[in-house]
């Protein structure tokens, strides 16, 4: 897709979302309203979804709401795209995740994927945004900037 109407449609997706989430603070209708509105708007999105902190596992992902196909239900932090971007707190962008050492196959049909944390007010580590696409390189910088402002402004304010 080209990076006008990419960013084009992350306007738009940040717009609807601010306005339908407007007063909500019940941290699952937020994660189930943004997959919802993300997986809708953008082709390339094969499954759009998060994998919570476990308050009762320390150091384990647990899946939250997504859509897309089954999901695998927990990931270790350090595992896979989800447990780097978890252990570091930083964006992944990965343009062929069988190159990636411990990507976990939830899906085979999977070939690239972005994994943004999602940080709350306090600056805790609530959970990971994952979406995963069935071509190889769908993400780059407009993707990582404009998912990193979004959970941004629904989850830390
Ligand atoms: N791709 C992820 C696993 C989660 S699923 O693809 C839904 C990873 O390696 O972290």
């Amino acid at each position: 897709m080209q990076t006008d109407q990419k960013k084009a449609l992350y306007e738009e997706a940040q717009k609807e979302l601010i306005s339908i989430t407007e007063g909500e603070t019940n941290v699952p209708a937020l994660m189930a309203t943004v997959s919802c509105v993300l997986s809708q708007k953008f082709d390339y999105y094969f499954w759009t979804g998060f994998y919570n902190v476990d308050p009762e596992k320390e150091n384990e992902l647990v899946v939250g709401p997504y859509q897309g196909t089954l999901g695998c239900l927990r990931i270790p932090f350090g595992r896979g795209v989800c447990g780097a971007a978890a252990s570091t707190r930083e964006t992944q962008v990965v343009a062929d995740v069988h190159a990636f050492p411990g990507h976990i196959a939830c899906d085979s049909r999977t070939n690239s994927e972005i994994v943004v944390p999602v940080i709350n007010a306090d600056g805790q580590l609530i959970a990971v945004l994952d979406v995963d696409s069935v071509e190889h390189n769908s993400f780059d910088e407009t993707d990582r900037i404009a998912l990193e402002t979004l959970m941004q402004r629904i989850f830390a304010q």
